[in-house]
């Protein structure tokens, strides 16, 4: 997705500018820009491709005087990844420059409006009908421009403004996409997300929906869309830049995969006391509880997969039926949600299009609904009528992996304590449960330390063409997960598939060669897993097994073995991903793959 940035200060903004356009590489981009207000003339650079070439033609920013300026990585919806359609993008005189994140559903109507008007298009983006709008209504007030240009729109923006009559004035507006203020001494910021202002400070406002800001270098002002004044509340980012740096790992997705026993511990201890798991922030009354017949979990990519484990866990513990769907199925196919159902969305980012607007959806139709999000103060977070934080910290590689560990340990949790309100279980059963839970960051970390051979797993096998996982319950839900990891940072195809169901078909696609990967940590299930191997064996796949240490019969059958922590059956998706995460990482390591920025994708998918 697209990142923004604006800075106004006492110092040259060109380099703050793209120090934190540095910041948002990871959200996903294919060119990038700035325009700074240098004593009542806006001057703008953009190029196609990386942030470097930026920096190279603006000798790091101190080639371009003013104090205050925006700046933009684009990633692209319309129109190609050029210099052209890069942002920003300036009003024919130069007196604007906008950037912009998001998407003008309404482009093309207001296109031929202004173009009837006489102005002149340069580029193929939505985003250019902004600028020129503000054009047509400038008559001198910044403020009262703005609001009549943004009421025109209609979609999602998040909006950065500079105009040359302002020299030290930078305008931000929001509406369906993330715009975070930062509040510093003598200098004030904004951005699409905490990652390129933390370093500045770590002071923030979150605009919400339809606000607009005035930020100078002394003073930030809030309005709603018809200009009255809003006060908002300053919040206290919790992390150091450190954490969204990658402190020695060569890729930030290997640092987060090594942190996940300290992610997933930081979402478990705060919930648990005197050995019972609580979620304070949960605003459901036991009655309410009772009175649930169905739970429908939505959410798109990896967090959907959680939703998957969670599915089993819920269901076995609370013996409420559970549909996992995805966010952008769940929207359009008419959900049979009433005051009955209970909604839980997934989301690291809470910022996902798709899972926003199904969430918006369950709300609609009267569901109650729960949030499982990373990112603090997201449009997720802040929509939801309950949110539980997974507290994972930064996630900065395009491919989670500790933002799904977290978000399948919170629904482990929920599992227990939900199941312990609605008295499903017994208080011994609770107990042993949440001591499971418990151990949850020490099985991560022995999954990690039993597998020092998976580098040689990955040499062994990257150049296959294609991969399956294979599984059953939730050693299924498990390949989900590990087959997306594998398929989006080394470009592999694979697939996961319901080990009891290949023979319906897709077995003719195994031929000699072909690496299957076997979940099989499940006890009850392992020798029907046994039977799935020797299935594919006799058809000439190389298979890699998973199952719990100790588990030695895998060996009669798997050309290699993976062995993880046994653990209890419900909660071993946990550790059996990590694994999984590793050989994704070495195998697109060994083909050379751009790890952190996987091509084509995004680290939060907000548009549609
Ligand atoms: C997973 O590695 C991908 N980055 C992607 O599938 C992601 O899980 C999905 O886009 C959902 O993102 P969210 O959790 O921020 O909503």
């Amino acid at each position: 997705m697209c990142g923004i940035v604006g800075f106004t200060g006492r110092d040259n903004a060109a380099p703050i500018l793209l120090d934190g356009l540095k910041k948002l590489e990871y959200r996903g981009y294919d060119s990038a820009g700035v325009a700074i207000n240098g004593d009542g003339v806006i001057t703008m650079v953009k190029v196609s491709g990386k942030i470097n070439n930026l920096c190279e033609k603006t000798e790091n920013g101190a080639a371009i005087s003013g104090s205050a300026g925006i700046g933009h990585t684009r990633w692209a919806t319309h129109g190609a990844p050029n210099d052209i359609n890069a942002h920003p993008h300036m009003s024919m005189d130069g007196k604007f420059a906008i950037v912009h994140n998001g998407i003008i559903e309404n482009y093309a109507e207001l296109r031929l409006e202004l173009q009837e008007s006489g102005y002149e298009f340069l580029s193929e983006t939505d985003t250019e009908v902004i600028v020129h709008l503000l054009d047509h209504y400038y008559d001198g007030d910044l403020k009262e421009t703005i609001m009549k240009t943004v009421s025109r729109l209609e979609g999602s923006y998040a909006l950065g403004v500079i105009c040359a009559d302002f020299p030290d004035a930078v305008f931000a507006a929001r509406q369906n996409s993330p715009l975070i203020l930062g509040v510093g001494v003598g200098e004030n910021y904004f951005a699409s997300d905490v990652t390129a202002l933390v370093s500045r400070t770590k002071n923030v406002i979150y605009l919400d929906d339809g606000e607009l800001a005035e930020l100078s270098p002394s003073n930030i002002s809030i309005f709603d869309c018809i200009g009255r004044p809003v006060q908002k509340q300053i919040s206290r980012v919790a992390w150091d830049i450190e954490a969204a740096e990658k402190g020695g790992y060569e890729h930030f997705m290997l640092k987060e995969i090594m942190e996940q026993p300290r992610a997933v511990k930081a979402a478990i201890e705060p919930r648990v006391r005197s050995g019972k798991i609580a979620f304070d922030e949960l605003d459901l009354t036991d009655e309410y509880l009772t009175n649930v017949d169905r739970i429908y979990i939505t959410a798109c990519g990896s967090a959907f997969h959680a939703g998957q484990v969670g599915k089993y866990a819920l269901e076995a513990l609370l013996g409420v039926p559970i549909e996992v769907d995805f966010a952008s199925e769940f929207r359009y196919r008419d959900p049979i949600i009433n005051e009955r159902s209970l909604v839980i969305v997934i989301s690291q980012s809470g910022e996902t299009a798709d899972t926003i607007a199904a969430l918006n959806e369950a709300k609609r139709r009267g569901a109650k609904t729960i949030a499982i999000v990373n990112v603090v103060g997201s449009t997720i977070a802040k929509t939801a009528d309950n949110v539980l934080y997974t507290w994972a910290g930064p996630e900065i590689a395009v491919a989670t992996t500790k933002g799904y560990t977290t978000q399948v340990a919170v629904l482990y949790m929920l599992s227990v304590c939900l199941a312990s309100r609605l008295r499903r279980i017994s208080a011994e059963t609770e107990a042993r449960l949440t001591e499971e839970i418990l151990m949850l960051p020490s099985q991560i970390q022995r999954a990690i330390d039993l597998n020092p051979h998976i580098p040689y797993l990955a040499k062994r096998y990257h150049e296959n063409s294609s991969v399956f996982f294979i599984g059953r319950n939730m050693d299924y839900a498990a390949c989900l997960e590990g087959s997306l990891k594998l398929k989006e940072i080394s470009y592999i195809h694979s697939e996961a598939y319901a080990a009891g169901e290949l023979k319906h078909g897709t077995i003719a696609l195994i031929e000699p060669g072909r690496l299957v990967v076997c979940l099989a940590c499940c006890e009850r299930l392992f020798d029907k897993m046994m039977s799935n191997v020797k299935e594919v064996k006799a058809r000439g796949a190389k298979v890699i097994g998973v199952t719990a240490e100790g588990r030695k019969r895998i060996f009669s059958e798997a050309d290699d073995v993976i062995f993880v922590p046994t653990a209890e059956e419900l909660f071993c998706a946990v550790s059996e991903i990590i694994p999984l995460q590793l050989f994704a990482y070495h195998v697109a390591k060994e083909n050379g793959c751009d790890i952190d920025k996987p091509k084509n994708l995004a680290k939060s998918v907000t548009v549609e």
